[in-house]
């Protein structure tokens, strides 16, 4: 397959960023799209050009690292995967692909395509854990737990922080982020002894680092590669409200 490539090049965060165009041409259908980028970067590379940078890790859909805004979908155009689970297959032969970073104040770009998402670690490292003495795995095991709740708290927990939802939503929300983070954590009873102060020192956070707020568009939701639920929002507004009048 050949395709015209056109990506978001920026040699730091103050430089002024530019789409450049490459041709790419003899890519199976099979390759996945990080491993297309791959070949991208051999081939500038090979004539002395400096290559595209792209963040990645596990390659499996699991870290969340690789952000690609791509034909103007985070994660681009398939729903419930990562972009190093989506394949050349599921595009056109000689079609024209965008590719951007996530776009986001609270993102700045760091190279082409690489942004700085660590005011996700800053929101968790404000509240997002457990530190109260919750035992060993045989105490846990012997706590009852409703399937419901335990199901809602996994649903939750498979958020990898990708940063998807805060690039799709126009007000760049990162309420599904940390709604989810919050959820899976608040619905289990170790950690509803610290929910009070987990949701407010999280929201703060979130605030404080320039996320801007929910207006119910689902944006977020659509594009979420775990398909986490707007739900959690509600139950983190409801968590919030509560928090400050008990
Ligand atoms: S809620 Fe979904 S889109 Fe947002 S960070 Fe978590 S996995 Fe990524
Ligand atoms: S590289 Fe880890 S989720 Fe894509």
């Amino acid at each position: 397959m050949d395709f015209i490539l056109i990506i978001w090049r920026q040699q730091n965060v103050k430089a002024k960023g530019k789409f450049m165009k490459y041709d790419i041409h003899d890519i199976s259908p099979d390759c996945s799209f990080l491993e297309m980028l791959d070949q991208l970067n051999e081939k500038l590379v090979d004539k002395f050009e400096l290559p595209t940078c792209f963040d990645h890790d596990c390659r499996e859909g699991i870290c969340g690292a690789c952000s690609l805004y791509i034909n103007g979908r985070p994660h681009g155009n398939d729903s419930g995967i990562t972009t190093c689970q989506l394949h050349m297959r599921k595009f056109k032969d000689g079609e024209t692909i965008v590719i951007e970073p996530w776009r986001a104040r609270a993102f700045p770009v760091i190279r082409d395509l690489v942004v700085d998402r660590s005011a996700f670690d800053k929101i968790i490292q404000s509240g997002g854990y457990i530190s109260v003495r919750t035992g060993g795995v045989p105490d846990a095991n012997t706590i009852p737990i409703k399937k419901e709740k335990a199901e809602l708290s996994m649903d939750a927990a498979q958020c990898i922080g990708c940063g998807a939802c805060v690039a799709a939503c126009k007000n760049a929300s990162a309420m599904l982020f940390v709604s989810a983070k919050i959820s899976h954590l608040s619905l289990l009873p170790q950690g509803q002894i610290e929910a009070k102060e987990r949701v407010q020192a999280m929201v703060a956070k979130m605030d404080e680092l320039g996320f801007g707020n929910c207006t119910n568009t689902g944006a977020c939701e659509a594009e979420c590669p775990k398909e986490i639920k707007l739900s959690n929002i509600a139950r983190m507004n409801r968590e919030f409200i509560v928090s400050k009048f008990t």
